[in-house]
């Protein structure tokens, strides 16, 4: 397949937006990643979606809709938490999960009931759904496993010749993926993938609409076993093709610690002769904004860097941005963790 490579003028947006009412898919900016869409009411347009990103089909998407009204096509009702969180945090990044309409079909929510909606705070977005005249389900617009995308060059590296066209937008603001929060059950709202919009931020706009009385928890699944709430949660993540270890504790002997590693990784060879090559990723501490926007983009530099072992300071937040960054980071390593 050809792909357009477009430039975000309006003459493109629109092209783009003809492309997704056509059943074509689309690959966008966001404030969080890069996306890749087509109209969530299209059942073919939306399984085009998960073979170019070989994402298994029981992973539901998100639905990105241009106005907060969108949202009462999708839903058979809107509470009052919802109401003063939408109220509160949109156009941003937190998605909202709720009862679905049937006109979503199953394979846009992974045969859910449920049904993940935000709106983007980014203009190329927005004019991009308006255009379309249709919501888009929208993952991160990256190969399955493989690091979220915040740059056009990490879309087009991914999925030049897959897609119908991708639209080079700027870097992404956020740099990690949205908050996500389950709304299902009353007076509760459960985050099933932290992000920048935080536990307490989340309290305290609700607090702020009068919401005295919701509880807001993490979904933290009890056994191995346990369906997971949000399915995409069970697969391995964000992965660089580098292997990648975590060290936590004190910052002075994490940073001894990654020394002495390195010293001795780089003294080592690759079976083909060639010396091998560490990366090392150590955010300056407390900065987990500066992190959040930093963490995929280096994750694939490394990789085009030819990086043969990534070693990577633990973000030591329980709770917020750095805690959001932290549970990528996780991932990418597949757990592994030094202590020191
Ligand atoms: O910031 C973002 O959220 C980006 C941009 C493009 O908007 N999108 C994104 O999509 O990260 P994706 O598909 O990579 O992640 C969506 C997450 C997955 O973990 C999925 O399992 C969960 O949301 N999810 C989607 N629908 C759900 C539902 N009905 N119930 C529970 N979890 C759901
Ligand atoms: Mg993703």
């Amino acid at each position: 397949m050809k792909t357009k490579i477009l430039k975000p003028t309006t003459e493109n947006i629109e092209l783009a937006g003809d492309i997704i009412a056509g059943g074509g898919i689309v690959a966008f900016p966001t404030e969080t990643v890069y996306g890749l869409g087509a109209n969530a009411l299209d059942p073919e347009a939306v399984a085009k979606v998960y073979t170019a990103k070989g994402r298994p089909a029981d992973n539901p998407m998100i639905v990105h809709i241009a106005s907060p009204l969108d949202i009462e096509r999708l839903t058979p009702f809107i509470t009052p938490v919802m109401e003063a969180l939408i109220e509160v945090f949109w156009p941003g990044p937190l998605t909202m999960v709720v009862k679905k309409n049937p006109i979503v079909p199953d394979i846009t929510t992974g045969g859910l009931d449920t049904v993940a909606i935000r709106m983007p705070d980014n203009e190329i977005a927005l004019e991009l759904i308006r255009k379309a005249g249709y919501p888009i389900a929208a993952p991160s617009a990256n190969l399955s496993g493989r690091p979220s995308p915040t740059r056009a060059k990490d879309v087009i590296q991914d999925l030049d010749g897959r897609v119908d066209a991708i639209i080079q937008g700027k870097d992404c603001k956020v740099g990690i993926e949205s908050t996500v929060v389950d709304l299902t059950e009353p007076n509760k709202v459960t985050i099933l993938r932290p992000g920048i919009i935080t536990s307490d931020s989340l309290r305290e706009g609700l607090i702020g609409c009068g919401h005295t009385d919701v509880a807001v928890e993490y979904y933290e699944p009890v056994r191995e076993t346990d369906k997971p709430r949000s399915p995409g949660m069970k697969y391995k993540h964000y992965a660089p093709k580098a292997e990648m270890q975590i060290i936590e504790g004190p910052r002075d002997k994490v940073v001894e610690k990654i020394e002495s590693l390195r010293a001795k990784i780089e003294n080592e060879t690759n079976d083909n002769g060639t010396k091998k090559k560490v990366g090392v990723l150590l955010f300056e501490e407390q900065d987990f904004i500066e992190a959040a926007h930093e963490f995929f983009a280096r994750l694939r530099d490394f990789d085009e860097e030819g990086v043969d072992l990534i070693l990577a300071g633990a973000l030591s937040e329980k709770d917020g941005v750095g805690y959001a960054v932290m549970n990528r980071m996780l991932k990418s390593a597949g757990y592994k963790v030094i202590k020191v």
